[in-house]
């Protein structure tokens, strides 16, 4: 894997990928770019096609040179077994009442809100999980993408297998831990036995010396919320959260899907820099122009910042959850990435085929 970056010159390409300039100078010429010399810059796009077409992985390097880097609201994912109170507890913090709506009760999908924390203070950003055991990819992308879980544990339920597995996709992900033990308002509940059961998992809670929060709370007659958000703040200062806010942004997808009427959707939460509707953009290997960028509340609003999750309207195509978002600058270069993208992709994709054959047919030996 190489690192590539905008204004790299095509000799510097040449040098780190160790293909000839004459190679790429006429990969250049297919694809319709014109470089005079080997001392002219390339885009960070052209770099990734070029590097796509010999076959090389890349790394796309932001230089954050130059530009302010500025305090960022946390991504807290709220992870859990299954009716432990996740999507309570959100609703709980944001006054409303997703759970109620939900079919069966059952979370299928993730879901991303922001809360803003009373006096105008800092906002956090939530993801939402499923609890239920099929949703393990779910999870497992929920913890990747996040600054701190929230593990929900239910006093009256105790450790479940989908505890246990937040606590795995945690660790896994490097991502601190803040507990919250939920329905301790029911008369079974037993915030005891939750926390004995946590430290024989290895969670460190504060209570015995250790560096995890844990917060009692109950979210159906909304008690200790205060205190929940109280210490994701403080994990929150600690971890000294920045981000870059001006320049074309980079952002992941939470979830994806297909609407009747506005076409492809994408739910997505900003990395780095400032998303603008009209840009033109690439997700995985799809691509569009932001024809609408609306907040979590459904609200069409003209730029989204670091840590905000917004809807974006104007792919040609489904991207999939985890896909990364660049911004490009015009509809060509979206055009061209997205089909040397899946021209990438279908050849790895084979390759992994032939490689899974072969590796079938020696153990048959
Ligand atoms: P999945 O997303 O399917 O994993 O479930 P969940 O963890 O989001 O649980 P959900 O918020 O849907 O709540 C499950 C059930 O527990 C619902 O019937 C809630 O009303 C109930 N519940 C949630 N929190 C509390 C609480 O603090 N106290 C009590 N008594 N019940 C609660
Ligand atoms: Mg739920």
């Amino acid at each position: 894997t190489v690192d590539v970056f905008e204004g790299m010159t095509l000799l510097e390409f040449s040098k780190r990928t160790g293909e000839s300039l004459a190679v790429l100078q006429s990969i250049l010429l297919n694809v319709g770019e014109t470089v005079g010399s080997e001392f002219d810059a390339i885009s960070i796009d052209v770099a990734e096609l070029l590097a796509m077409e010999i076959g090389i992985n890349v790394k796309r390097q932001h230089t954050t040179e130059g530009s302010q880097i500025l305090p960022r609201p946390p991504v807290v994912t709220v992870m859990g077994h299954v009716d432990h109170g996740k999507t309570s507890l959100l609703d709980a913090l944001r006054n409303t009442s997703v759970a109620a709506k939900e079919a069966g009760g059952i979370t299928q999908h993730v879901g991303a809100f922001v809360v803003g924390m009373p006096d105008s203070g800092p906002s956090i950003t939530f993801l939402d999980t499923p609890g239920h055991a099929a949703f393990s990819e779910m999870r497992a992308r929920g913890a990747a993408v996040t600054d701190i879980v929230v593990l929900v544990v239910a006093a009256d339920d105790g450790v479940m297998p989908q505890t246990l597995e937040a606590i795995a996709h945690a660790r896994s992900a490097n991502v601190p831990i803040v507990v919250a033990i939920n329905k301790c308002d029911k008369p079974g509940a037993n915030p005891e036995r939750v926390k004995n059961q946590l430290a024989a998992e290895g969670i460190e809670l504060e209570d015995i010396g250790g560096n995890v929060q844990v917060v009692e709370v109950s979210a159906m007659k909304s008690t200790g919320l205060d205190k929940l958000e109280e210490a994701l703040l403080l994990e929150a200062v600690d971890m000294d959260l920045k981000a870059r806010v001006e320049g074309p942004a980079q952002a992941y997808v939470v979830e994806a899907r297909l609407d009747k009427g506005r076409g492809p959707l994408a739910t997505i939460i900003v990395k780095a820099g400032t998303l603008v509707s009209g840009h033109h953009v690439v997700i995985g290997s799809q691509w569009g122009r932001l024809r609408a960028i609306r907040d979590m509340a459904g609200k069409q609003t003209d730029r989204a910042t670091p840590a905000m999750p917004v809807e974006i309207e104007g792919l040609k195509g489904l991207p999939m959850a985890g896909d990364d978002v660049i911004v490009v600058e015009s509809e060509e270069r979206a055009k061209m990435l997205s089909e040397g993208r899946k021209r990438k992709y279908e050849r790895d994709r084979l390759l992994k085929a032939e490689e899974a054959r072969v590796a079938e047919a020696e153990k048959k030996e």
